[in-house]
């Protein structure tokens, strides 16, 4: 599968975000957007009136990772921002997710359900279907720059392996310490949207570390 490489925005410099934007039109897939609120994260980043600031220079899709309580009251304010790939996390949400991702996706965008490194991968799978994507955690949510917890890869394979037995082509994105060191690992466990915050942004030259994650060894 082709990969994407999606980069967070929580690590750009937000007093030239929209030169960090047009670098990234020029060098990425998607811009991953890190929503914060303080309560279903120990961290609040930013919202709408800067997706808005970012809509109005991305030329590249929007990817909006929601970490908030009461994420499908948030869906018709992504939805007329411009944003293409909702996500929020099923520990938000449990038994409101499947209307949730039904709601996503008659607004027009992809949707998709992300859970934290300590929820059980097969909480995912009476999902498959009903998610256009599906979001592993390699570190706890709440903010960038955090080391990469190697289980994921394994949490990343069996999600493959159940979404390919039910012959369903759901891209899997990780996100959390993604890097040079592990996207190889991390593609052929089957990622295939690497998201990427510090390892861009704090990069010397962004764009070529978005390429050495589109090329992995
Ligand atoms: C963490 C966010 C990530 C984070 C990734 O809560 O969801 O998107 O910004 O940052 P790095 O790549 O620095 O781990
Ligand atoms: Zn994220």
């Amino acid at each position: 599968m082709q990969l994407q490489i999606a980069p967070s925005i929580l690590s750009a410099d937000f007093g030239n975000l929209a030169r960090d934007i047009r670098m990234l039109n020029a060098s990425a897939d998607l811009v991953h957007l890190d929503v914060m609120d303080g309560s279903f994260v120990p961290n609040i980043s930013f919202g709408f009136p800067v997706i808005e600031a970012v809509a109005a220079v991305a030329t590249i899709p929007m990817d909006a990772h929601l970490m908030v309580v009461n994420p499908g009251k948030w869906v018709e304010r992504c939805a007329s921002l411009g944003v293409a790939m909702m996500s929020f996390h099923l520990e938000a949400a449990r038994d409101e997710a499947e209307g949730i991702l039904a709601d996503i996706r008659s607004h027009g965008m992809k949707a998709g359900l992300v859970i934290n490194p300590n929820i059980p991968v097969e909480d995912l799978y009476p999902f498959i279907g009903k998610a256009d994507y599906f979001l592993i955690m390699s570190v706890f949510a709440g903010f960038g720059g955090q080391k990469f917890i190697p289980e994921s890869l394994g949490r990343i394979e069996k999600l493959k392996a159940e979404l390919d037995k039910a012959g369903n082509d759901a891209p899997i994105e990780v996100d959390g310490g993604v890097g040079p060191a592990n996207a190889g690992l991390l593609a052929r466990a089957g990622a295939s949207i690497f998201v990427a915050g510090s390892s861009v942004f704090k990069a010397e030259n962004p764009a070529e570390a978005i390429d050495l994650l589109r090329n992995p060894r």
